[in-house]
């Protein structure tokens, strides 16, 4: 069996990405918590999608237990300007913190993507998330990263950065075959 997407989407944007690279590669698609895990251990291949949330990648460690001897690439989705190495650079790191250096994506491997965010939508506890890293981003000042900016400024109207078309890097990664 080949490929597989699967991924963790609280607010749409990652399942967007999801759905239209499964389509375009013709391969399964499930969200995480709902997979055929017979489908998804048996894949050779697992591309794991998944939103930023305070830097992390929603559901990566929950999802872990599927990388075993598999070729993983991950798509990371968050409202900052994508593609920025310095945006990859931090997420790698993460991902080597959470997943170890034996499970840490291949070079190449992982690619950041823009999402969307709308306060109003989100839920009571993501909320109070955001409002608390407001209150710590607000005192940064002038120190404030591009990604932290971006945050903020979403935070005065609704946007939508999901993109369809930036998915064509990680597509030409994975070849159009399963
Ligand atoms: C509590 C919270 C924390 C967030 N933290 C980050 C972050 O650290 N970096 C980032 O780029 N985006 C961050 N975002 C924005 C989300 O990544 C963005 O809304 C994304 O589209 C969510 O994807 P999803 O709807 O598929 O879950 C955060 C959003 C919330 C609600």
């Amino acid at each position: 069996m080949g490929t597989v997407v699967l991924y963790t989407s609280h607010y749409g944007a990652t399942a967007r990405y999801a759905r239209a690279l499964a389509a375009t590669l013709d391969v399964p698609c499930f969200e995480l918590g709902k997979e055929d895990s017979y489908v998804v251990k048996n894949a050779q291949r697992i591309i794991y999608g998944g939103g930023l949330y305070a830097g992390n990648v929603a559901g990566l460690t929950r999802a872990k237990r599927y990388y075993a001897s598999k070729e993983v690439y991950i798509f990371a989705v968050g409202i900052m300007q994508a593609g920025g190495p310095d945006i990859c650079a931090h997420v790698e790191q993460q991902l080597q913190r959470c997943l170890g250096s034996g499970n840490a994506p291949a070079p190449g491997h992982l690619f950041c993507l823009n999402g969307a965010f709308c306060f109003a939508r989100l839920n009571i506890v993501h909320k109070s998330m955001v409002r608390m890293m407001c209150r710590m981003l607000l005192g940064k000042g002038d120190a404030l990263t591009r990604e932290e900016r971006s945050l903020l400024d979403a935070l005065d109207a609704p946007v939508d950065f999901v993109d369809i078309a930036t998915l064509a890097p990680l597509i030409a990664a994975c070849g159009a075959g399963k």
